[in-house]
């Protein structure tokens, strides 16, 4: 028999999801009104609120910042009631704030839960990273390959063109001289402006998205956010910390990272069975974004959770009032 400390990830999906939709909801109002940190506020905000409702004793250790620099959903935050499993959380209350703000696509609301201590206490740094939908033999590509060689190990397994590649990269200064040496390949570029956990997690849809390999640097926060989904969806993903000074390595350090120079498999970024949940705040290519009647709001919501590899849509309609 279950015992309620127990991480009974089929049970405590549902609540995850609603967290994912509040903070959609609450957001959705200040969707194309040029104020990023107003958007965001509001789904922190309701993010807090309702994961406050959920039967966890919970850590936060993917957050918002550093508990100096962020009031709410700070790394080390206790959440929920206390009463029910140790878990870890990893969210990232509005995943593409410049997105919304500019009402662009594919901004999201994204958390994951998994047991206390199996996730990746990632500081707010760099990640180099690089993934691949499911399908592929282990280690098919790897960080340590040039780009031009990932697209020709990807091709050969994939049994394509180099020219039928399509790879995701953020559109960054940082990046030019990747994307020249990507673009002798033949290979197609999907740049997209922010959003990077979206980009990973449109690999493991190659066949609707067109997506096979995404790569580049963006946030370590999202890196395990993104981890966390391939990681029920299938896929794999690599992340290298990176860091500018010594105080992102001494932020690292604080974390508990001893090795600075490690290169992450996803599967130790995520240790243990997650839970993802996400939900479209502007219209994207994997969830819609929030709809706006008269009276009404509905967000679609993707659940999925890795011990079962299930994969959940949701459309849920609320009155607004
Ligand atoms: P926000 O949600 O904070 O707006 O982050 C968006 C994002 O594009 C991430 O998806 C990505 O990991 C990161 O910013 C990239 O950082 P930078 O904009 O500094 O290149």
């Amino acid at each position: 028999m279950s015992h309620p400390t127990d991480f009974n990830d089929r049970m405590l999906s549902l609540g995850l999801a609603r967290v994912s939709e509040a903070a959609a909801m609450a957001s959705a109002k200040l969707i194309g009104r040029g104020d990023e940190k107003a958007a965001d506020q509001a789904a922190v905000n309701a993010m807090r609120e309702q994961l406050n409702m959920l039967d966890i004793a919970g850590v936060v250790v993917i957050g918002e910042g550093e508990r100096d620099e962020a009031p709410m959903l700070y790394i080390g935050e206790e959440v929920g009631t206390g009463d029910g499993p140790g878990v870890d959380i990893a969210l990232d209350p509005l995943e593409g704030t410049t997105l919304t703000a500019k009402d662009m696509p594919n901004a999201l609301t994204v958390i994951a839960m998994a047991p206390r201590g199996t996730l990746l206490h990632a500081p707010d740094v760099y990640m180099e990273k690089l993934a691949v939908g499911p399908g592929y033999p282990k280690d098919v590509v790897s960080l340590e390959m040039t780009p031009c060689e990932r697209v020709q190990a990807l091709a050969e397994a994939k049994g394509c063109a180099l020219s039928d590649i399509t790879v995701c990269v953020l559109e960054r200064p940082r990046h030019e001289d990747m994307v020249a040496e990507l673009r002798e390949t033949g290979a197609a570029i999907r740049l997209i402006t922010d959003g990077d956990v979206a980009g990973v997690i449109h690999c493991a849809e190659a066949e609707i998205t067109g997506i096979d390999m995404y790569m580049g640097s963006g946030g370590a926060p999202e890196g395990v956010l993104a981890a966390s989904a391939l990681k029920c969806m299938g896929g794999q993903i690599w992340g290298k910390l990176l860091f500018r000074n010594e105080y992102e390595r001494a932020r690292a350090e604080k974390a508990g990272i001893t090795d600075l120079d490690r290169i992450y498999a996803r599967d130790e970024m995520v240790t243990a069975d997650v839970i993802f949940a996400a939900t479209g705040v502007t219209d994207g290519s994997i969830l819609r974004g929030i709809k706006r009647e008269p009276g009404f709001l509905t967000a679609e919501t993707i659940l999925m959770r890795s011990k079962t590899g299930s994969v959940r849509r949701m459309i849920y309609r609320n009155p607004v009032k």
